[in-house]
């Protein structure tokens, strides 16, 4: 199912590298996954989110937090997949999703993407079964119509990429963050939290809306999952030393979590 993210032709197993053709050759790393971003579709040096951040994810996740945002995407793929041959995870970070929604949802080929290097190199130890690369979400390195399913989870929507990748009647279920996702959160680290109305992206040229619905519940967290949850989100490159210092020193806080999720199908 894979191609070369260099010529676009079809990788093949050879020894612990895939090649094309053409003779591009990419090495299985020892941890386990593929790396097929090339660095002409690289625009920094380590793209995507940091070590820092997802080993706070990894801690934030594995506690079963978001456990209901999981569960909702497995049962609307489950309910809206046409086959259960290929689910491919974009932006899949340290892989929590990726692995929990293949074990509810099984489908016969996972592969699991995202930009970050370090991201796709952690998830190697959740699980060998699934096919770990690191790819560009506007360049996916898979074989056009393709794929029955692709989550997008708190990640990026490259619509016309996606279309191209899918099946007739293939699936993207997508999870955004509401108007009210980690609101007091954002009122600790702002002076003014701003609530602007965000409005869905339209892409029904491309994909029919099957499902839209938000998914929100109220989590009461303690100091150290406080401090995880700050540091795995974006916030936390935009908050100084000394207000960072403080809100790590806050006890408890409940938090609101706020999602909207799709299920868009290929027309
Ligand atoms: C907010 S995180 C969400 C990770 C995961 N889906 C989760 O919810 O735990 C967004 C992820 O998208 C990845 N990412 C950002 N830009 C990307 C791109 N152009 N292609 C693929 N992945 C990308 C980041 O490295 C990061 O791991």
């Amino acid at each position: 199912m894979l191609i070369c993210p260099i010529c676009k032709n079809e990788l093949k197993k050879r020894g612990n590298s895939l090649f094309c053709s053409k003779n591009h050759c990419f090495d299985f790393a020892k941890q386990g996954y593929i790396n097929l971003l090339p660095v002409q579709q690289k625009k920094s040096l380590n793209p995507g989110d940091s070590k820092e951040m997802l080993s706070a994810r990894r801690s934030f996740l594995s506690k079963g937090f978001y456990t209901p945002i999981k569960d909702k995407v497995a049962c609307l793929i489950e309910t809206y997949r046409q086959d259960n041959e290929n689910f491919l995870d974009i932006g899949c970070g340290e892989g929590y999703y990726t692995v929990e929604i293949s074990r509810a949802v099984p489908f016969k080929n996972v592969i699991g993407t995202d930009i970050a290097k370090d991201a796709v190199k952690m998830c190697c130890n959740r699980s060998k079964d699934i096919m770990w690369t690191v790819a560009t979400a506007s360049h996916l390195p898979v074989k056009d119509q393709s794929i029955d399913c692709i989550t997008s989870i708190f990640s990026l929507v490259v619509a016309d990429e996606y279309y191209i990748k899918l099946k007739k009647g293939g699936i993207i279920v997508e999870v955004s963050a509401g108007n009210n996702h980690l609101i007091e959160l954002k009122r600790e680290i702002y002076q003014q939290v701003y609530k602007q109305e965000k409005s869905q992206r339209d892409y029904s040229h491309l994909f029919t809306t099957e499902y839209e619905d938000k998914i929100s519940f109220q989590l009461l967290l303690e100091n150290e999952d406080l401090k995880n949850l700050l540091d795995m989100t974006p916030h936390i490159n935009r908050i100084k030393k000394d207000r960072k210092q403080q809100l790590y020193n806050l006890q408890s806080l409940a938090i609101t979590v706020e999602c909207n999720v799709r299920v868009l199908k290929k027309r």
